[in-house]
This record gives C-alpha cells, sequence and structure tokens, in this order.
C-alpha cells in the first residue's frame, strides 16, 4: 500500500469516474459503429487528452490500427470488425466481392502480430460468404461486427469473474502493457479480475510496469485504474526484478497478442522476462486472454510474427510539455541506432495459468484444444 492516488488527470474533468466505460458521465466502449462511422477513443492523446476519433471510410480505420490510434488485441480486432463492415457497406454494387476482399487485404497488412486483427476479419468474411444480396450482405456485416463487439466485452467480463478468486484482499498485483478496457471493447483480460475483485470490496495494489518505448503502462493502464479508483503504482520497466525478489508481489497477470497451440504466448516487449523473474521468484504468472487470441495454426510461438516497430520510438521519449503541447525530446545521442521489437513471446513452462472465458486452464496443447473446440 502507501501508494493512493486520488488526483485526476491533469486536464481532465475532475469528475470523471467511470463505471464501465464510463467517462464525462458518457458511457463509453473503446471503438464503436455510428451509421457508417467507426468512433474510437484516441488513444495517444490520453492520459491528457479525452478525444472521440471518426473513421468515415474503411481506410481510416485501417489506418488508425495501424498508426495505434486504437490499439491492444480485442480493440484492434473490434475496430478490424466494423472496419470490414464499412468494406461491405462502401462495396460497389457491381463488384462487391473484389473490393471486400482488398479492404480485408489492406486491414491484415495493418499489424502482424494480434490474433484478434484476423479473427475479426475473418469472422465478418465468414458471415457474409456466399451470399449474392449486396443489402443483406450489409446488414449481416454490420450485425456480425456488432456482435465481434459484445462477444469481446461479454468475454472480458467473465475473464474478471473467473479470475477474481486468484486475487486476495491485500494482493498486489504486477502487470506489463495495458490489458484493461482501452485494449478491448469493455472491461479488458488482464485488469478485469482487478476491476472485479475492488467492485467486491476487496483491497488491490497494482503495479504497473511503465511499458517502454510507447508507455502504454504509464500512460493508459495507469489512467484507466485511476478512473476505477484502484490503487496504482507506475514502476519503470526494470523495477519488476526489484520487487519480485522482496516479496511484494503476490501475483503477476498480463493480457496475450496471440497464444499459440501448445500455450507460447506473444505480448508486449518485456513480457517475457517478468514471466522468467515471475518463475525464479514462486511468483504465480498468469496470462489472461479470450478465445478470439488463440492461433490453433501457430504450433508454437516461434511461428507467432513479431512486430519491429520505429527506431524513434527508442530514441525519443514522446509526450505533454508543460505548456501543454505534445512532443518529443531525444534521449539518445544523434546517429544512435536502436532496435525496437514490439512483442515478444512467454515459453508455456512459465506460465501458471491462462484465464480465459470459459475458465482458467494450464497452458498445454489438450486443454487449449479443448477450449478451442467448446460452442
Ligand atoms: O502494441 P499494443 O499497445 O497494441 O500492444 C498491446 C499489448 O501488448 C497488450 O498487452 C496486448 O494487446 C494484450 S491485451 C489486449
Amino acid at each position: 500500500g502507501g501508494c493512493r492516488y486520488n488526483a485526476s488527470p491533469r486536464g481532465m474533468d475532475a469528475n470523471v469516474r467511470r463505471l464501465h466505460m464510463k467517462v464525462n458521465g458518457k458511457n463509453y466502449r473503446t471503438v464503436w459503429l455510428e451509421a457508417a462511422t467507426v468512433k474510437m477513443i484516441n488513444q495517444p492523446l490520453l492520459p491528457h487528452r479525452f478525444e472521440i476519433f471518426d473513421c468515415p471510410r474503411h481506410t481510416d480505420t485501417a489506418d488508425a490500427i495501424r498508426t495505434m490510434v486504437v490499439r491492444g488485441a480485442g480493440a484492434i480486432g473490434t475496430a478490424a470488425g466494423y472496419a470490414m463492415a464499412q468494406a461491405v457497406l462502401e462495396a460497389p454494387g457491381d463488384d462487391p466481392r473484389t473490393y471486400i476482399a482488398a479492404a480485408a487485404e489492406t486491414l491484415r497488412r495493418t499489424r502482424p502480430t494480434a490474433q484478434n486483427l484476423f479473427y475479426a476479419i475473418d469472422r465478418v468474411l465468414a458471415a457474409i460468404a456466399g451470399m449474392d444480396n449486396l443489402e443483406q450482405m450489409r446488414e449481416r456485416a454490420v450485425a456480425e461486427a456488432r456482435k465481434i463487439s459484445d462477444d469481446d466485452a461479454e468475454a472480458g467480463r467473465l475473464i474478471g469473474r473467473h479470475g477474481l478468486g486468484l486475487i486476495a484482499d491485500g494482493a498486489t498485483v504486477l502487470t506489463h502493457c495495458n490489458a484493461g478496457w482501452l485494449a478491448f471493447a469493455d472491461w479488458g483480460t488482464a485488469l478485469s479480475p482487478i476491476y472485479a475483485a475492488v467492485r467486491e470490496g476487496k483491497s488491490v495494489h497494482v503495479l504497473a510496469d511503465e511499458t517502454r518505448p510507447r508507455s502504454q503502462g504509464a500512460r493508459l493502464t495507469a489512467w484507466e485504474l485511476m478512473q476505477e479508483g484502484v490503487d496504482v503504482c507506475i514502476i519503470p520497466d526494470n523495477a519488476a526484478g526489484h520487487y519480485m525478489a522482496s516479496g511484494r508481489v503476490d501475483l503477476v497477470i498480463t493480457g496475450a497478442d496471440r497464444i499459440a497451440a501448445n500455450g507460447d504466448a506473444a505480448n508486449k516487449i518485456g513480457t517475457y522476462e517478468k514471466a522468467v523473474l515471475a518463475h525464479a521468484n514462486d511468483v504465480p504468472f498468469y496470462v489472461a486472454a479470450p478465445r478470439s487470441t488463440f492461433d490453433a495454426g501457430c504450433a508454437s510461438g516461434e511461428s507467432i510474427p513479431i512486430e519491429q516497430r520505429s527506431e524513434d520510438e527508442v530514441l525519443y521519449a514522446y509526450g505533454w510539455t508543460d505548456a501543454g503541447e505534445w512532443g518529443r525530446v531525444r534521449v539518445s545521442p544523434m546517429g544512435a541506432r536502436a532496435l525496437n521489437p514490439a512483442f515478444d513471446v512467454t515459453p508455456a513452462k512459465f506460465i501458471r495459468g491462462l484465464i480465459t472465458e470459459v475458465g482458467i486452464i494450464e497452458p498445454t496443447c489438450e486443454e487449449i484444444s479443448r477450449i478451442l473446440a467448446m460452442p
């Protein structure tokens, strides 16, 4: 304990207090569809500004995924589902199929790692397969995209119910990156059991790794936990071992971007080292993810594609100046080179359990194929 926050982030309404995705007294999902426009919370502006970003066409939604206006596996999937619905709405009457197939290709190329992206694209394509009436296809695609979002939110809620029992009253939970409601349609994965525990009256302390280079932990996880009144401390990425070794972490929960058939899990860069440290210090390490994040087509983590991002994200620090302007400052020497892998793979042997919407399972081929076969 000893790290209680009461203040709202600077520049935000002091009364912002979310009751499941309630911001400024209004209920929000991370991404949604209004008429033919995809709308989303503009995540690069958080925590200092809360703005909605509009994507009038499917190509705008694809750009928003690529540039990380929306990010996090479930939110990327939800956005991609809506982008496919937009493509069906936009498709010309003479040859809709070619247009829709090209849109699917554009979307597949936005980001490589999160399985939910491919899952959502394929789900909308499957929903309209074999149909020839364009009006009916449009209705069907929109309905399926909305269902992807609803299923994602419901999976997050259930992950919270299943994971709740892992969190004792007074526990300290360490998490990496942002696997909360901002990374999904609602609720989130790694943070959902924390929200469930806090709502049951348990006292829970969270250590949020800052998650360099894009600071999803310092910006997004800290912000959304503070909206819920959860006690959170941001720690430097390289402090996690120190806190685990000194017995101050009861549990680690992270999300995942893709889980292979054998239980190896890709997640934000740095997750792997947290898992090894947890193992070395006998701290239980759990990965929370819905079944839409599992990829039975990847036998092991070795075949999960890892996104490589710009050197600039490492060479510069990004944020808001005291004057209220967004900008970047150069940290490293001019001419320095950097490597910027966005994800790493945690081998199943370091994972105590996978918290899914159908229960907590061991990360084994048998258990994973069993839950993927469930309705
Ligand atoms: O690069 P990002 O911000 O999209 O990466 C997000 C993460 O690594 C999350 O931890 C992951 O998506 C799991 S929670 C959806």
